[in-house]
């Protein structure tokens, strides 16, 4: 299973990549508010960070990015993904998940533009995306369970759908937000995960490590007496 940083902060993307070994990056507008950076700065950075890497193309390092939240029309939506792609041969057009966005992506991947159809949150949902080709699909977790809702059943249904009807597009299970909810995914048989940094270095701490640390370090200390 991959781990995408679901982050538009270049240090963070920098540390995740060359540290924790992150395969691909998800961005969404409220990420980028929180870079600090506009809109634009955010892409040209990010089109020049991945050259500098030389990890150029979506095949080695995806980063997806959100278009215009305000644009409600599919010929909207499909202008500003080839605006956006034309930046870097990275970017994964996000197209949100209803009508006029499903019409919008399966129009870009028409035309070798790839997608990630986000605000993802029903198994019904999901398949239009898989039926057209969509390079990836993001459900999300924690907004639902923020609801009470339960999601390991959701994703499950996803992945074993896209399985049963041979669809191609991988399944980004979305908005996670601690480690049992990366192993439920990766228990679903989710091909990617993508969270913010501080949900992955929480998920590879545990206070017993912490505690067996202190234990050992006693003992040690007692046998260099
Ligand atoms: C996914 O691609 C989204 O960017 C992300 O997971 C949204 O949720 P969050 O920002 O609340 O975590």
């Amino acid at each position: 299973m991959k781990y995408f940083l679901d982050s538009a902060k270049l240090d963070e993307i920098e540390y995740a990549y060359e540290f924790l070994g992150i395969d691909g990056v998800t961005t969404n507008p409220r990420h980028i508010m929180l870079s600090g950076k506009p809109f634009m700065t955010v892409i040209e950075d990010l089109a020049a960070w991945v050259k500098t890497k030389g990890i150029e193309g979506y095949e080695k390092f995806p980063i997806s990015v959100e278009i215009n939240p305000h644009l409600n029309k599919w010929e909207d939506m499909v202008a500003e993904g080839k605006k956006i792609s034309a930046y870097s041969s990275n970017f994964v057009i996000k197209i949100p998940c209803n009508e006029q966005g499903l019409i919008a992506a399966r129009r870009l991947e028409r035309e070798g533009i790839r997608t990630n159809v986000t605000l993802v949150f029903s198994p019904s949902q999901a398949l239009p995306v898989g039926k057209h080709n969509s390079l990836f699909v993001s459900p999300f977790v924690g907004w639902k369970e923020n609801s009470g809702e339960d999601t390991a059943q959701y994703i499950q249904d996803i992945v074993d759908i896209y399985a049963i009807h041979g669809m191609k597009t991988e399944v980004i299970v979305a908005a996670l937000r601690n480690g049992k909810q990366i192993g439920d995914a990766a228990k679903a048989g989710a091909h990617i995960v993508t969270c913010g940094l501080d949900v992955y270095k929480a998920s590879f701490e545990h206070p017993f490590t912490n505690y067996g640390l202190g234990v050992f370090t006693k003992a040690w200390d007692e046998t260099t007496k």
